[in-house]
């Protein structure tokens, strides 16, 4: 299955998600890329990772750019070179991307029950509003911080920045679907909105600057 939704957020910010179906060779046929993308490709270890790379270029093809708009900085972050904001994730089956005039982050992950197991290495103010005693919800819980601190992580993109201790996620419930963050490092002291949806098994969450929602 090709692209698995298109969602206009706001204005000026798109998410994309793909769903991939397709094998390494019907991807590879359909994007071009740059040089030192088809290098980086073509040096992936696994087959789920290069798909997971091919089908970020076909979900940019759909929001209009290619791989020729797309640069990495030093610290691995993409950029757009429309000057526009992009956030990407890829977690096994999907793959999504996030574009925005302002600053987003967008993070995916598969539900796991092993997430209990090493809570306690990225949460800690959150533990006043969770209930392990609830299995379920808690997983379902855990894998949005987890995706909240991932998509914060990718926003801000700064070296020293740890989950547990600068990122705290604010109370929130799954029926809400959104929540708020806070990120106090350094100098930084920023609250952050974010939106949550949980496709099959997986999670996606997409993070904002505070005004956005
Ligand atoms: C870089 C990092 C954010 C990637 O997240 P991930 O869940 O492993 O993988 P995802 O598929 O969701 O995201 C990968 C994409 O993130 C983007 N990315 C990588 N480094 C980035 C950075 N510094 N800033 C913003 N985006 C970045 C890239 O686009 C990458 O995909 P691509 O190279 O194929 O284009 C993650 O590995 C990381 O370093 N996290 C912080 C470390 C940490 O504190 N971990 C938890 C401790 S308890």
């Amino acid at each position: 299955m090709p692209l698995y939704k298109s969602v206009t957020i706001n204005n000026d910010t798109q998410l994309l998600v793909w769903q991939i179906t397709e094998s390494h060779d019907t991807l590879f046929k359909q994007v071009r890329l740059k040089d030192v993308c088809l290098a980086r490709v073509e040096g992936m270890k696994s087959e789920q990772h290069q798909r997971g790379f091919l089908s970020v270029r076909m979900l940019l093809q759909e929001a209009g750019y290619s791989d020729f708009d797309l640069y990495y900085a030093n610290d691995g972050k993409p950029h757009l070179r429309d000057g526009k904001n992009i956030s990407i994730t890829h977690s096994h089956d999907f793959s999504a991307i996030i574009i925005s005039s302002r600053n987003t982050g967008i993070d995916m992950e598969m539900r796991r029950d092993k997430i209990i197991k090493i809570a306690h290495k990225f949460c800690s103010s959150e533990f006043s509003y969770l209930n392990p005693e609830q299995q379920n919800d808690y997983i379902r819980m855990l894998t949005v911080i987890w995706g909240v601190k991932e998509a914060l992580f990718k926003m801000i993109s700064l070296p020293g920045i740890s989950f547990k201790q600068h990122i705290d996620v604010d109370a929130f419930t799954l029926e809400d679907t959104n929540g708020t963050a806070t990120v106090t490092f350094e100098k930084m002291n920023n609250n952050y909105t974010f939106l949550f949806e949980e496709i099959e098994g997986f999670t996606l969450v997409c993070s904002f600057e505070a005004i956005n929602l």
